[in-house]
């Protein structure tokens, strides 16, 4: 089970398709897959834009807190929890349900899970002084879903944002954006807005190829069964043999801000993308370009602070007017400004609502014409047009 930003679940479920596995099921905010062991690896290393890896250990309804007991206390824990296993329920959420209270829901599954363990062991007490089995689980409409988290810190952190922005954008999102866009690694992409860098340094590593979880750690690494240690290395070493830095890119980031482009190059160098990448001080209203056929992709303010919601009207004119300047052109872009595209000026050609943690954001969409096939073939040769 991948869980995901809400609005997300397309593309997480083509990822996982184009991954090679079979999607079973796609809800509000998560996709499941089939998979093995070797898939939980793959799926960790492999997927841009999903939270975590969570194996599913079991669904059961529940409409008191008997039933949530004594549904726990049925699972056979001892298939995945060692004698000295760590296994407690780090994040319980509940909807439109009679149990909603995660403190109390944690609290009775631990017990039963618990008890269970110690009855299979023979322990009066647990020792848990082994590895981590963290658990999440999910209530909707009195049907619980148990998932082991094999992931450990969420999946958006990727390790090369040591320094962030005033207001960064997740990672995995960034990643979102870009592959809901017809964005494509020979094509121009152009964050004006770029901050500390995320948007444009997850282009360039989908554009090397860079698998997004290759440079960390994950919580079923220190388990000694249910993922072999093989299909970790085996996984990585598909990464590092699919890496391909010599690909060639257009990609830019500006900011307003000097620090933030200090900052925005210091983490692609972390990303190993910073020869892919052109980061540069510029403010918007100086934004142009001399090709045809680029994708701006970008975050802009949105005015979180209410000194800066006054500056917005004429921000996003500014973002409309630039964006009519640039010919043949495509705008996405995430904010969660009510009036954007009043101020842009232009009704955006799709739009989707996205929720980013509790806030509601919307990702407006204006297409612009596609290259023609042939105009496309020759650009690439001569570099312009
Ligand atoms: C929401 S943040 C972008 C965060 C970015 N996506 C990241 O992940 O770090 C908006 C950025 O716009 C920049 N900014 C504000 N006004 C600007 C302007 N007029 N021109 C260019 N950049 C501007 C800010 O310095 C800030 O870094």
């Amino acid at each position: 089970m991948l869980p995901c930003h809400f609005g997300m679940e397309a593309v997480v479920k083509r990822e996982v398709t184009d991954l090679g596995y079979d999607v079973s099921e796609v809800s509000d905010g998560r996709v499941s897959f089939l998979g093995d062991e070797e898939a939980v690896a793959r799926a960790n290393i492999f997927l841009r834009t999903p939270e975590r890896v969570l194996i599913k250990i079991g669904s059961f309804p529940a409409r008191d807190y008997d039933e949530l007991f004594q549904g726990t206390r049925e699972i056979p824990w001892e298939e995945y929890i060692p004698s000295d296993g760590k296994c407690w329920v780090a994040k319980a959420s509940s909807v439109k349900s009679k149990l909603f209270s995660p403190s109390d829901i944690q609290r009775v599954m631990k017990k039963a899970l618990a008890l269970r363990l110690q009855e299979k062991y023979h322990f009066e007490r647990l020792p848990e002084t082994g590895a981590s089995f963290p658990l999440r689980v999910s209530i909707l409409k009195d049907q619980v879903v148990i998932g082991l988290d094999t992931t450990g810190e969420s999946l958006h952190k990727r390790g090369y944002r040591k320094l962030a922005a005033k207001a960064p954008i997740a990672e995995n999102l960034a990643a979102g954006m870009i592959l809901l866009s017809p964005w494509k690694p020979d094509r121009i992409l152009v964050d004006p807005f770029c901050g500390s860098g995320t948007i444009p340094i997850e282009a360039a590593m989908m554009a090397a190829n860079i698998a997004p979880g290759m440079n960390r750690s994950y919580t079923a690494e220190n388990w000694k069964h249910l993922v072999e240690k093989r299909h970790w290395y085996d996984s990585l070493e598909e990464a590092n043999e699919m890496m391909d830095l010599s690909v060639d890119t257009d990609i830019q980031g500006y900011d307003l801000d000097n620090e933030m482009v200090t900052i925005a190059r210091e983490n692609a160098k972390l990303a190993g993308v910073e020869k892919l990448i052109h980061f540069q001080r510029r403010d918007i209203k100086d934004l142009s370009h001399p090709k045809k056929y680029g994708f701006l992709i970008t975050n802009p303010p949105y005015g979180e602070r209410l000194q800066d919601k006054k500056e917005m009207p004429e921000l996003y004119r500014i973002i409309g007017e630039r964006f009519r300047a640039l010919d043949s052109w495509s705008l996405f872009l995430i904010t969660s400004y009510e009036d954007a595209e009043a101020d842009i000026g232009r009704k955006a050609d799709k739009n989707r609502k996205i929720y980013n943690g509790m806030m509601k954001t919307y990702y407006y969409q204006f297409l612009g014409p596609r290259p023609p096939k042939a105009g496309r073939d020759r650009s690439e040769r001569t570099g312009s047009g």
